[in-house]
């Protein structure tokens, strides 16, 4: 497993790699790593031939207000983990300055509604710093497959809408959330959460079961369904940030829902902001 700093020595390895005719399959992090992460480099060298790895902190996704300078970091931990798997060709890992240089000036932004929204109304700026970082990794790693968590539903659709916008020559894999035992979704920022605060943190996940059995038994209003968690959230004592269903191809909201809608929940467990998620297929 190589590791690697700079851009230049990434761009003249991954060529090599093409010249040789393998398939280059690319896992975006901030590092910090977990099963989530762990199960896109599985996925990644189920499809392609070489895997490359990132772990940047990408400072321009973070808000004034947010977590960046406490973000959590181990590259120790992340390097062996990586190492483990047998399945990481490289790892890239600049530092801010090989990111962003002193007169970096160029961004890349969606300019639709669906940065607008959910995570985009929340954390404003966020989706201009995640896209911004990502064209940028495409172009240095140029993978066939960029591979992305459903865990961050609305970033792997903005992602997805970025690479057909930009005509980037990879294809994007969406993998399933991984989870604790007891059904948290993995976060880095899962770390934050003291021991009560991590059995409070369980109410997103039970809530978005309530959810799905509601719907199977029938109750197709969306509305209804969203009324039902937000109780069962509030009466838990978690902050809620948003509670929403929303197609998942256009991401627009869902009165009843439709063929394949997502429902989407943000919240405050103490400090630590947490996000999950799950896909409601209903045949119509
Ligand atoms: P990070 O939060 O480190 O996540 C890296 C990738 O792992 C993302 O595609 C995310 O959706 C996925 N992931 C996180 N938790 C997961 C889980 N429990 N199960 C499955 N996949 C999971 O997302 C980012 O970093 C950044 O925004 C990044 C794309 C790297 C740009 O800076």
């Amino acid at each position: 497993m190589k590791i690697m700093t700079k851009v230049p020595e990434v761009q003249e390895y991954v060529k090599k790699l093409k010249k040789r005719g393998n398939t280059i399959g690319f896992v975006p992090t901030m590092g910090y790593l977990h099963e989530g992460h762990i199960s896109l480099v599985e996925k990644a060298a189920a499809e392609t031939q070489k895997v490359i790895v990132s772990i940047f902190v990408n400072p321009t996704q973070f808000g004034p207000n947010e977590d960046f300078g406490k973000y959590p970091r181990n590259e120790k931990r992340d390097l062996k983990m990586l190492k483990a798997t047998k399945k990481v060709s490289c790892v890239f890992m600049p530092d801010r300055a090989e990111m962003y240089a002193d007169d970096f000036a160029t961004y890349v932004n969606m300019e639709n509604y669906m940065t607008g929204i959910l995570e985009g109304a929340s954390r404003p700026g966020h989706f201009r710093g995640v896209t911004t970082v990502v064209a940028k990794l495409l172009n240095i790693v140029q993978p066939d497959k960029l591979f992305l968590g459903q865990k961050d539903f609305q970033q792997a659709a903005i992602l997805t809408q970025m690479v057909k916008d930009m005509n980037y020559p990879a294809s994007v894999v969406i993998c399933p959330t991984v989870r604790e035992k007891d059904g948290l979704a993995m976060s880095s920022r899962n770390t934050y959460l003291s021991e009560a605060e991590r059995q409070e943190a369980l109410i997103i996940f039970k809530s978005l079961q309530m959810a799905e059995s509601m719907i199977e038994l029938g109750e197709h209003d969306a509305e209804a369904v969203l009324k039902e968690i937000r109780r069962k959230i509030k009466e838990a004592n978690v902050e809620i940030d948003y509670v929403e269903a929303f197609d998942a191809i256009t991401l627009k909201k869902v009165d009843k829902f439709t063929e394949k809608s997502v429902i989407a929940i943000a919240a405050m467990v103490g400090k630590t902001r947490l996000i999950d998620n799950t896909i409601i297929e209903i045949k119509i």
